[in-house]
């Protein structure tokens, strides 16, 4: 029997464009798109500057110290540490000094044995010719001998540093030569946007990592500006976007930390959004819809996946700073957790415990909940939503243990 009788060439036709689109080149404004020249990074001089002063070295064979680099979200850490070491493998090589950088990013290679093994096959370009048992120590003695066949400087970086299960392991690197492992040093780049994760480093791990420090500063709106008409100009055709509308995306992303992924995230999805209604131009309207959508859509996907007792909590704090314009504190958002709790009956979890969950949901960045001195209250935090309501209330809603029942409760305060 003829399963499929479908013509499968008309499949996908509905998602032909219908009208002429505004984008030259999307890709430029998507997730993982970096430029590949320095012309094509504004407001990143000082740091470019830093790397070339210390990467330097390795010109005159020598291997560069540990760089530890940090700084918020999108500003620009893991483009300029992938393309400074790659412009320094080719001046390098031009001189006759190889220069391998090997880039892992701790988010997906998290254990010590794959980011051994992750480096050994970096190193030798070929997975096939790995030998080496199933040990951490047999993958190790693989690296060693690797490395010191290899008659070159090597960089290895480490994306998101803070993710590996074990940041110790940074210290094996480091002491390499120190610990007659290999006639060479390596030389360690380290990134990460968590500037707790060095404070609570081993501090032999610490001095290790930090022995130079490059940090990344936030953009401002008239640097994201800058950065956005850059990347416009190749995205878009000609006459789409005006000079207003590139200012209100920057605006945003700036209120957010100056973050220049976000900022393209907009921009982005306002073309989009443009284009889908058949317009020619993108306007303001747009851009403000955009970041409505993007931020219904973060929300949607954090608040999602909440267990059910931070679904309560987060209520709780929604409940509460609709409730008032007053400082909503962590007591405050446990008397609502306990009514909202009892009526839905499910256990009623005790304040502390709340409290964590609280710290959660401000990780997550739903919420901020900012310390207050501590003394008679203990661990009492000042809460505030990151989020619009409007956008939080019916994601909660759609929960199956809050009802429109529980919201009334709200209604009734308000
Ligand atoms: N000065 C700049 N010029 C051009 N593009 C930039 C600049 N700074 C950042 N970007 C762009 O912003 C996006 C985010 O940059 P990147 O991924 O390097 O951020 P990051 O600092 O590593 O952030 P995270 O801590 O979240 O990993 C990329 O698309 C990058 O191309
Ligand atoms: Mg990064």
């Amino acid at each position: 029997v003829k399963e499929n009788n479908m013509d499968n060439t008309k499949v996908f036709s509905k998602f032909k464009t219908k009208h002429v689109g505004l984008f030259k080149d999307i890709a430029v404004l998507s997730k993982g798109y970096y430029p590949s020249k320095f012309e094509e990074i504004p407001h990143r001089n000082r740091e470019i500057e830093q790397f070339k002063a210390l990467l330097g070295k390795a010109m005159r064979n020598n291997v560069p110290d540990n760089i530890f680099v940090y700084g918020k979200t999108g500003t620009g850490k893991t483009m300029l540490s992938r393309l400074i070491t790659k412009q320094l493998s080719l001046e390098a090589s031009e001189i006759n000094i190889p220069v391998k950088s090997c880039y892992i990013n701790c988010e997906t290679v998290r254990s010590d044995t794959e980011v051994i093994k992750t480096l050994n096959r970096l190193i030798l370009d070929d997975e096939s010719s790995i030998k080496g048992g199933v040990s951490l120590t047999s993958h190790f003695n693989v690296f060693c001998r690797l490395i010191n066949l290899f008659k070159g400087i090597l960089i290895i970086i480490f994306d998101e540093v803070d993710k590996l299960k074990n940041p110790d392991l940074i210290n094996v690197f480091s002491r390499i030569k120190e610990n007659g492992y290999s006639e060479k040093n390596v030389c360690i780049i380290g990134i990460t946007n968590d500037l707790n994760f060095v404070n609570n480093l081993n501090p032999r791990t610490k001095s290790s990592l930090a022995q130079s420090e490059i940090v990344f500063y936030p953009y401002d709106a008239l640097q994201l500006g800058d950065i956005l008409r850059f990347r416009a100009k190749q995205a878009f055709k000609e006459g789409i976007i005006g000079d207003a509308v590139i200012a209100l995306c920057a605006a945003y992303s700036a209120q957010e930390h100056g973050d220049a992924r976000k900022a393209m995230d907009i921009l982005r999805v306002s073309g989009e959004i443009a284009e889908s209604r058949g317009c020619n131009r993108v306007t303001d309207i747009h851009v403000k819809e955009a970041r409505n959508r993007i931020e219904r859509d973060k929300m949607t996907e954090v608040i999602g996946t909440l267990p059910m007792q931070t679904k309560f909590t987060l209520a709780s704090c929604v409940i509460e700073t609709m409730k008032t314009t007053k400082p909503v504190i962590t007591g405050m958002v446990y008397l609502t957790y306990k009514e909202l709790a009892k009526k839905a009956g499910i256990d009623v979890l005790t304040q502390r415990r709340v409290t964590d969950l609280i710290s959660e949901l401000d990780m997550l960045g739903v919420i901020t909940a900012k310390s207050l001195s501590k003394g008679k209250y203990g661990r009492t935090r000042q809460i505030s939503l990151n989020a619009d309501p409007e956008v939080v209330v019916p994601l909660l809603e759609d929960s199956t243990y809050l009802s429109r029942y529980d919201w009334n409760l709200l209604n009734r305060t308000l």
